[in-house]
């Protein structure tokens, strides 16, 4: 159902630079964010994945990857690749706040105590909530620890997306790191899909199934007022 359409994701974490040799980070591993584009190549797509530093190497004559470190980089890449895109799905673990200030030598060791002034970055999917044309398709992730289905679809509100991933830090092997996940999938209308937990290569295929079958659907209702 994919064949010859353009997924654009986003997958691992990103670093905030503290100094020239420290960052705040998160746990994202990339497998999620991969074994997305993975499925998305097998069924035909041409893939554009905007990556974190991860540990994984994927390739394919359809992949475009481009490699990020900071929440700002991957959003200045995402912007490039927005407009073409058919699908867009956020799986990165993107930090919420930076450093205000990227000291320019390595921070010496003196006082007791030591702050760091965070400022906030962009929204990457929020952004693209902004401007996300009627074809276009938008899948969100939301990794929570509490009142997990609130926050999920405050955020599918929030950032408009079309479904969102549910992944919670309380269910074991899942979310970070793991070879395996256990999701829901939140749709726009809020109606609610529970998956068991899997390998993240059959995650992807259940999230892949479900963002083509919304992706037609919605294409459909665009040509139907035309
Ligand atoms: O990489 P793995 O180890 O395989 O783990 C997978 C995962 C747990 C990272 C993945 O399944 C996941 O849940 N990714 C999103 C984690 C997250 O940061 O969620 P959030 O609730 O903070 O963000 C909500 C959504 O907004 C996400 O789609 C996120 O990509 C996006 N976002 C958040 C902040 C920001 N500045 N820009 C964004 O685009």
């Amino acid at each position: 159902m994919l064949q010859g359409k353009n997924i654009l994701i986003t997958a691992g974490p990103t670093r905030e630079a503290i100094d020239p040799v420290r960052y705040i980070s998160n746990h994202s591993s990339g497998k999620m964010g991969y074994a997305i584009s993975d499925v998305c190549l097998q069924q035909g797509a041409n893939v554009t994945l905007v990556s974190g530093p991860v540990c994984i190497s994927l390739s394919h004559e359809n992949l475009t990857l481009v490699q990020v470190q900071s929440a700002n980089e991957m959003y200045l890449a995402c912007c490039r690749y927005f407009e073409e895109a058919d699908i867009v799905v956020f799986a990165a673990a993107v930090a919420d706040y930076r450093p205000a200030i990227i000291a320019q030598q390595k921070i010496k060791k003196s006082d007791e105590e030591f702050f760091i002034r965070m400022v906030k970055n962009i929204d990457i999917a929020y952004e693209f909530g902004q401007i996300k044309q009627p074809h276009q398709l938008s899948v969100g992730f939301a990794l929570e620890t509490n009142n997990e289905l609130q926050h999920a679809v405050g955020k599918l509100e929030k950032k408009n997306f079309d479904m969102v991933v549910l992944n919670s830090m309380n269910d074991a092997q899942a979310g970070f790191g793991f070879d395996t996940n256990k999701i829901s999938i939140i749709r726009k209308d809020q109606t609610r899909v529970e998956f068991d937990l899997k390998p993240k290569s059959e995650v992807a295929i259940d999230i892949v199934n479900e963002s083509a079958r919304l992706y037609q659907a919605k294409a459909n209702f665009v040509r139907s007022l035309v």
